[in-house]
């Protein structure tokens, strides 16, 4: 085993820390802008992402419009009030927080670089499957650029929060006119960050027993669909929406 330097442990416990307290804020301070060159700090770990086929199939759109970002806070209380009708059960956040926050930034996916990726192009199944697998592809490559944002935001001592484009081709229609985003490119993401209106919480997270195996993978922690049947009624919105340390 090679010794660790002095240095690679500080450079760890400096990244280990930034991780730690990574933690999702949803109201932000908003007479607290952000200096231009932050946005440009973040966004410059964002362009170091690691991609299939070295593609870089993103975009960053920095929202600087307040009538706009009070536009996508509408469509996102709009969006969950609906979905609240249809009786999905899912604990929807406040998103009022989106027409305040002081750093808001539309991640934009350019789904053609599937073609970058293994695909056959010949419209058999096969070709199906190796396009759905090519899509993975392309949304793991703007997600860990995004991480890369959000760490980057994060180190800059900002809370942060990662909104999915949610209702698809309606989110589409709604959020593409706004930000002229070309027809064939996909909003897919919104990143945004601030000073926390409160301090925020640390969520729940898995321990490591609970997320790694040796050699072959641990079938004692293995969850059964019915397990996460149960976690998701019984668990879901107490890990979303509490201090872990509030956790029964
Ligand atoms: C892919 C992805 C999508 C998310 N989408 C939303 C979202 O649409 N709305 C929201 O309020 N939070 C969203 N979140 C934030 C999560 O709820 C949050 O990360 C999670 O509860 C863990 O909390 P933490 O970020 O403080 O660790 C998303 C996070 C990720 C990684």
């Amino acid at each position: 085993m090679t010794a660790t330097t002095a240095a690679a442990t500080q450079a760890y416990d400096t990244f280990i820390e930034i991780c730690r307290e990574r933690k999702t804020s949803r109201a932000f301070d908003p007479s607290a802008p952000i200096p231009k060159e932050h946005f440009d700090l973040i966004l410059e770990a964002a362009r170091h992402g690691p991609s299939g086929a070295n593609a870089q199939p993103w975009h960053y759109i920095i929202v600087t419009d307040p009538d706009k970002k009070q536009a996508v806070a509408d469509y996102f209380v709009a969006e969950a009030t609906s979905r609240a009708k249809l009786k999905m059960k899912f604990p929807t956040p406040n998103y009022r927080g989106l027409a305040t926050a002081p750093g808001l930034i539309i991640v934009v996916a350019d789904f053609r670089y599937i073609k970058a990726f293994p695909i056959l192009n010949d419209g058999s199944d096969l070709d199906a499957m190796y396009k759905e697998n090519a899509q993975r592809i392309l949304l793991q490559s703007v997600a860990a650029s995004t991480m890369s944002a959000h760490l980057a935001a994060a180190a800059l001592g900002y809370g942060v929060w990662w909104v999915t484009a949610i209702g698809q081709e309606q989110a589409q229609n709604a959020l593409k006119p706004l930000f002229d985003v070309p027809d064939d490119l996909s909003v897919i993401d919104i990143m945004v960050f601030g000073k926390p209106l409160k301090a925020p919480y640390k969520r729940w997270k898995k321990n490591l027993d609970q997320i790694r195996s040796w050699g072959v993978y641990n079938r004692d922690i293995y969850m059964t669909q019915e397990d996460i049947d149960t976690w998701i009624k019984e668990e879901r919105h107490k890990v979303m929406y509490r201090d872990e340390s509030k956790i029964d």
